[in-house]
């Protein structure tokens, strides 16, 4: 699929053409991945694209930042990049909504493992995106294995931060799944717990209850997820966060999967294990979601931040 190009990418203070937002080949970040990213989504709302928790998001790239010093030295603050966002919103002319894409990479001069001599750089881009898991998945659902490969342990790879490297492990689980012939893999914690999909939390709905993973058990603390849940509990179901192990997947009523790019997508089967396609409290939590992302909840109008265009 060909990139859908926009005209304009912030770099670190200036405003550059699409095609001339490069680094060179020997910046350290694309050697070992120690870097940070985002993954944000603006909606098309009756008062303009809005953007789904921008501070949110913002916030987490810098904590994500902290993680990795020198990272955390970026001079570029919340309210900073929000600005940033707005322009490229305006720029790009993204009045159907976009993806948002902000980095904090190592920059050009040193090649050691020691990152804390090198420069922190940021970007942002912006561009058209669909749907991740494809249009129909929505309804549909998707069909996920349990991945051999186990999510990055606490130990190993700090799961808590979106670190750019940290991805070869999605990755990996991701290549499985599509050559097996799946459309995404679930991943366990190193001791065996459900942790989440490769770039996507996890929903298991039994008897009514609706459990996801901890934050212990090594799933990004996704800001879908925390929006999914403030959703149902509204909604008036029971959420829980609680250990699970793979057997509550095969055996669960409902599954659906949540994230910035997936939104919230149904699982039809697991491992060979049916689910079915989308049932009713997925259905219910799902179209107050989307509804919700295009401002039309009330509720929920403050999670969006409105550019004016
Ligand atoms: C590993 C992983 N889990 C979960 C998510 C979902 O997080 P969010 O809802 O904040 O996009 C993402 C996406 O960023 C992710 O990369």
């Amino acid at each position: 699929m060909p990139f859908p190009k926009a005209d304009t990418i912030w770099m670190d203070g200036e405003f550059v053409d699409w095609d001339d937002a490069t680094v060179h080949v020997l910046t350290p970040t694309l050697h070992y991945g120690y870097g940070v990213f985002e993954g944000i989504r603006a909606y098309p709302t009756d008062r303009g694209p809005a953007v789904f928790q921008l501070r949110p998001h913002l916030e987490r790239l810098l904590r994500s930042a902290r993680l990795y010093p020198p990272l955390d030295t970026t001079p570029w603050s919340v309210d900073d990049l929000v600005g940033v966002v707005e322009q490229l919103i305006r720029v790009n002319g993204h009045a159907e909504g976009c993806y948002i894409r902000p980095t904090i990479i190592l920059g050009y001069g040193e090649i050691g493992l020691n990152p804390l001599p090198s420069r922190p750089q940021a970007a942002v881009a912006t561009w058209q995106w669909g749907s991740y898991l494809g249009e129909d998945s929505l309804i549909n659902g998707v069909r996920v294995m349990m991945s051999s490969y186990r999510r990055i342990g606490k130990n190993t790879i700090p799961p808590a931060g979106k670190a750019n490297g940290q991805y070869i492990n999605s990755s990996l689980a991701k290549v499985e799944a599509l050559r097996a012939g799946y459309d995404e893999a679930i991943m366990l914690s190193e001791d065996g717990f459900v942790a989440e999909g490769t770039g996507e939390n996890i929903f298991v709905i039994r008897d009514g209850v609706i459990r996801t993973p901890p934050l212990h058990d090594g799933p990004l603390a996704g800001i879908t997820r925390a929006a999914v849940i403030a959703i149902a509990r509204d909604l008036g179901y029971e959420v829980i966060e609680t250990s699970l192990v793979r057997t509550d997947l095969y055996l669960a009523d409902e599954i659906f999967l949540t994230g910035t790019a997936a939104e919230l997508t149904p699982v039809r089967e697991v491992a060979g294990y049916e689910i079915g396609t989308r049932g009713p409290i997925t259905e219910a939590v799902q179209s107050t979601f989307l509804d919700a992302v295009r401002g039309k909840v009330d509720a929920y109008r403050e999670w969006l931040h409105v550019v004016d265009v």
